[in-house]
């Protein structure tokens, strides 16, 4: 019981010290899986110390989201994973400093201006599979992050990246394995001393920068008059008169950067996955994409003709939400029902864990797109699926990421089909993203 009568919710209490840490080490997604189904809708477990709560009821992530947000912030732990990379950007920064910013970029999300975006995105599918030789094996989950790395460096900064796309790449995969190994870690030497781990981290680190200091520096000498958001966030002024910084134009950009392309790879890479695996739903799809589109590229204004897209794109976000968990720290007491959550706890709530609920998906491990078909989002509870979060830090890049998605699948498609390479795994890995840990191994033939 809490001083004013109140309830700490119930959970496991795992190993002394450690708790769950090493648990959610070994299997994140199945331990707070299995926490849910065990404890319930709220559960309070400790992990290295860290008192947690993880809220596994619609309700509980509205009040999470948007009833209580007022009184949360993001956690320290999402600021020790990414925030070594994305400094003060958007996606961590917090209170009066990150309002101005919202606002200052969602002009550039509005979506008119997004929609500007779509013959590139296109272009950047078809020119991309050009390399593809049918027959050929390759992972398709880094073809998909070369596109979208592509795709969000010349609609978000309108220049192209050409050779570094490989390196980026890598250097991504191995930040986000190295702090979130960090932030994990109950033990670890300070960042500067010269292990090789730190060492790598610090180089990988040094080449993110420069190519975002070189896409910066290409805008700034640029002669042609611009409209793209980087334009727009150099051109900002604050209230004072002053500008962003350069320090502050970098974490806007790499966050941009991050945020925009990593996801959306992913939502395109289980998208193939999923439909490999489901030949029945990858033939309604080619059949919609035949009867509208007869071969040619999407526009947006078809977007709306295309019912099945949506639904598989729907369901390929239910299943593998790119974005699979969301944490949050509370000011002051939050309440949930009869529980009270004292101040300085990390709240979660998944995406993995509630998309995947029987309560609210019939036959929840399914791949079946046709559950959207029939009115299923407007009948669900507010914060049963939130594959972009909710309230006022929902994710500015939502429909960017829609739209690029579509036009994506439509594009390729109609070209391609993906097959899974025999005997090769799919495993997701919950990084700060969920992504395949052995890749997407699949055979391109030509459709
Ligand atoms: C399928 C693709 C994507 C998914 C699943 C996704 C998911 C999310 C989620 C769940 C959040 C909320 C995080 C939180 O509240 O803690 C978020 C925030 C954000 N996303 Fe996305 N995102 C996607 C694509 C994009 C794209 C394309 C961009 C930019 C071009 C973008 C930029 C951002 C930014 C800047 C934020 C922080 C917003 C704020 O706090 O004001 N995202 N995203």
């Amino acid at each position: 019981m809490t001083p004013n009568g109140k309830r700490y919710p119930p959970g496991p209490r795992g190993l002394p010290l450690l708790g769950l840490a090493l648990a959610l080490r070994n299997d994140p997604l199945g331990t707070l899986a299995g926490m849910a189904r065990e404890y319930g809708d709220i559960v309070g477990f400790s992990a290295l110390g860290m008192q947690r709560v993880l809220l596994s009821r619609p309700e509980y992530v509205q009040q999470l989201l948007v009833l209580q947000h007022a009184k949360l912030n993001k956690s320290p732990l999402t600021k020790q994973v990414v925030g070594p990379l994305l400094g003060q950007g958007l996606l961590i920064s917090e209170g009066d400093f990150w309002r101005r910013q919202r606002r200052l970029m969602q002009p550039a999300f509005h979506r008119t201006r997004t929609n500007e975006y779509a013959p590139v995105m296109v272009e950047c599918a078809l020119e991309h599979a050009k390399q593809w030789r049918g027959g050929e094996m390759r992972d398709i989950a880094a073809e998909m992050m070369k596109l979208t790395l592509e795709v969000a460096v010349r609609t978000l900064f309108g220049t192209s990246l050409a050779s570094d796309s490989d390196g980026i790449g890598r250097a991504m995969t191995f930040l986000m394995r190295y702090y979130l190994w960090r932030a994990r870690s109950p033990w670890r030497v300070p960042a500067s001393w010269p292990t090789p781990a730190n060492r790598r981290a610090a180089r990988e680190r040094e080449f993110m920068d420069a190519m975002v200091y070189r896409i910066i520096s290409e805008r700034k000498n640029g002669t042609q008059p611009r409209n793209d958001l980087l334009t727009l966030l150099m051109a900002a002024m604050h209230e004072d008169g002053t500008q962003m910084t350069e320090q502050q134009l970098r974490d806007e950009t790499m966050t941009l950067f991050v945020a925009g392309h990593e996801t959306t790879a992913l939502s395109l890479s289980w998208t193939w996955y999923l439909l490999s695996e489901n030949p029945g739903a990858e033939k309604s799809l080619h059949a919609e994409l035949q009867n509208v589109l007869g071969g040619r590229a999407a526009e947006p204004a078809d977007l709306e003709k295309l019912p099945y897209l949506h639904a598989v794109v729907n369901e390929v976000l239910r299943l593998y939400p790119p974005a699979f968990i969301m944490a949050r720290t509370n000011l002051e007491p939050a309440q949930f029902d009869e529980y009270e959550i004292p101040p300085g706890r990390t709240i979660l709530s998944s995406q993995w864990v509630m998309h995947r609920d029987a309560r609210y998906f019939a036959e929840p491990e399914k791949f079946r797109p046709e559950r959207w078909l029939d009115g299923l989002m407007d009948r669900l509870p507010a914060g049963a699926y939130f594959p972009f979060g909710d309230g006022p830090r929902r994710c500015i890049g939502q429909g960017f990421a829609l739209l690029e998605t579509a036009l994506v699948v439509a594009a390729l498609a109609q070209r391609f089909q993906f097959r899974l390479e025999p005997g090769h795994s799919v495993v997701p890995e919950p990084l700060v993203t969920l992504r395949p840990k052995y890749g997407i191994r699949m055979r391109i033939e030509a459709r």
